[in-house]
């Protein structure tokens, strides 16, 4: 199941498929955001898909229970591999997902939860959000809730992925974005982590400027798919 996600946070379609181009017969896992599946909606992605990728489709859904089901149902039948929600709309929005997702013939796409974004500060959490927790225990107490909801895993951090895996056991998921070569630039991630320290705790990694502003995108592709598998 691991797998190297390259995020194709490009403004258009043209720039993603000049890009494609570069892979050959390669069909690399795609993450796709918001930018560019509201710029270019479901044809891109059942394209890509016809093409023979696999997507993670990035979109982090927070809504009322209800709202979120019937809008996963949508995002199941466009045939992606991998969806995501916010934890923070609770377990009940999280239960819904699943059962949205969920095909008539049992499949459904993955599903994990996105605990708390990587730009939210620890005195955000206190003073806006009023969590008056530390930023560690409520990363680790969201991805117990999208646990007991039925969620397959989380988005983290390389760094934080150990501990998912201790407190939610080896079986779940994770998901990991903040990669970088150990001989590259970071940009601006800060807890970072290359592929290959990634291996022991990473399910997927997700991977987006090492690749996608590499000179030579697909050399970096398969050297990050080298270390990490
Ligand atoms: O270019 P880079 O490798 O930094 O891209 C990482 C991708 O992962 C981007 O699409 C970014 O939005 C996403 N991401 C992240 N950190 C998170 C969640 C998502 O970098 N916590």
């Amino acid at each position: 199941m691991k797998d190297v996600i390259i995020a194709c946070d490009f403004n258009g379609e043209k720039e993603l498929f000049d890009f494609l181009e570069q892979f050959g017969s390669y069909r690399p896992f795609l993450k796709i955001g918001m930018e560019l599946f509201y710029a270019t909606g479901s044809v891109m992605v059942r394209e890509l898909k016809k093409r023979g990728h696999k997507i993670f489709l990035d979109l982090k859904l927070h809504d009322i229970p209800n709202t979120v089901k019937k809008a996963m149902s949508v995002l199941s039948s466009l045939d992606v591999d991998i969806c995501n929600l916010h934890a923070a709309g609770g377990t009940e929005m999280m239960k819904y997902a699943i059962e949205g997702l969920t095909r008539k013939d049992g499949t459904r796409p993955l599903l994990i939860a996105v605990t708390q974004l990587t730009s939210t500060s620890q005195e955000t959490l206190n003073n806006e959000l009023l969590i008056n927790h530390s930023m560690a225990d409520t990363v680790m107490h969201y991805a117990k809730n999208a646990l007991s909801a039925g969620l397959d895993g989380v988005v983290c951090s390389p760094l934080e992925a150990e501990k998912v895996k201790s407190v939610c056991g080896r079986d779940f998921v994770t998901v990991t974005p903040g990669i970088r070569f150990a001989d590259s630039e970071k940009g601006d991630q800060v807890r970072i982590a290359d592929p290959a320290f990634a291996k022991s705790n990473s399910d997927f990694i997700v991977v987006g400027r090492p690749i996608t502003k590499a000179k030579d995108p697909l050399n970096a592709y398969l050297r990050c798919v080298k270390e990490f598998i």
